[in-house]
């Protein structure tokens, strides 16, 4: 078991001496390393089983720091990071150097974001370099958004546990980056395309397979829970087809009674998208603890976080 606790320091610590930590934020927790510590970089991969070539967002402490990370920032990166930082969007900008291959997969870029948590900002201006963090959960299953999550995943294999709490948020970052001044959206996330657009235009979308590069499809699997899940319009329909299996479902507003059902999450009982993306995560946490045969999702509304919402589902019921 990793030892759980609120004291800063501690983490300071272990971080300062080549070690890796996990630590909230406001979207989900991160297995965080110094970006200048090899040896961490390496034992945030290994700990992750996460292949090396998908990169790594760098943790930084202000709109300052980034360009001790990133070079040739366009102006619009500055005018986005003003308007969404600290918070849950990640900039896709050109490297410094200095950062190394295995954090960007070779890559000339990096991918960058200041988080909005007020133990984890304060954690970042005490250390003397940002912070490396993915997902705290091994490759492909469902991220954490609590502490107790990232225990159940990494055991006594990890020292260290910030806490700070349930993730507010509950889904992962936007990542944008720039293309002739232009935003380009690579991952749909906890802020929206319309958020973005409302604030600098239109932008484009391009969500690829994370896990690129290899072959189409393979990799789509990720946010996974280990017991099957199909993403649907119709749940009734779906209980009807499957009458022997053990059923669990994940609901956005409206629950269904029906004795098929074995364990049932509504994410939102006011149909709040903000609301549900923040609890999607430990529900299917929970629903995967239900040893259940089927795991049944309706698909969300194709608005707004409705559309990040449906895309972590696909995702999770990818084969
Ligand atoms: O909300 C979040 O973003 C969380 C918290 C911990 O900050 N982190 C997170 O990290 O979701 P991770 O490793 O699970 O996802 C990072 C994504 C990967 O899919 C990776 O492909 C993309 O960021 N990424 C990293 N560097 C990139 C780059 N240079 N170009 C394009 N994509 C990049
Ligand atoms: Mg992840």
């Amino acid at each position: 078991m990793a030892e759980i606790t609120n004291q800063i320091e501690k983490a300071i610590a272990l971080l300062s001496s080549n070690e890796i930590v996990a630590i909230p934020t406001e979207t989900v927790y991160g297995l965080a390393g110094n970006i200048y510590s090899e040896t961490a970089i390496k034992k945030i991969f290994e700990l992750k089983k996460r292949p090396l070539f998908n990169p790594l967002i760098v943790h930084i402490k202000s709109i300052e720091a980034l360009k001790d990370v990133a070079l040739d920032i366009p102006p619009i990166a500055y005018k986005v990071a003003e308007l969404f930082w600290p918070g849950p969007l990640t900039m896709v900008l050109k490297k410094q150097s200095k950062i190394s291959d295995l954090i960007t997969a070779g890559k000339n870029t990096v991918a960058v974001r200041v988080p909005n948590h007020p133990q984890t900002l304060s954690l970042l201006n005490q250390l003397e370099f940002p912070l490396a963090a993915p997902s705290a959960n091994p490759f492909g299953s469902i991220s954490p958004t609590t502490a107790k999550h990232v225990d159940a995943y990494f055991k006594e294999d990890l020292k260290l546990i910030l806490d700070g709490g349930p993730c507010t948020v509950g889904i992962e970052s936007t990542i944008i980056g720039f293309e002739n001044n232009q935003a380009i959206i690579y991952r749909l996330g906890s802020i929206s395309q319309d958020d973005i657009e409302s604030k600098i235009g239109k932008v484009k979308l391009i969500t690829v397979d994370e896990t690129a590069p290899v072959a189409p499809g393979m990799l789509l699997k990720h946010y996974a829970p280990k017991t099957t899940t199909l993403l649907v319009k119709d749940v009734h329909k779906t209980i009807a087809q499957n009458p022997h299996k053990k059923i669990g479902l994940l609901l956005f507003k409206d629950a269904i009674i029906d004795t098929n059902v074995s364990c049932e999450e509504v994410l939102s009982k006011t149909g709040d998208l903000r609301e549900a993306a923040s609890n999607l995560y430990s529900a299917l946490h929970r629903l995967d603890d239900c040893h259940l045969d089927l795991i049944i999702a309706e698909q969300f509304p194709d608005t707004g976080l409705g559309r990040s919402i449906n895309d972590k589902l696909k995702r999770a019921a990818a084969v």
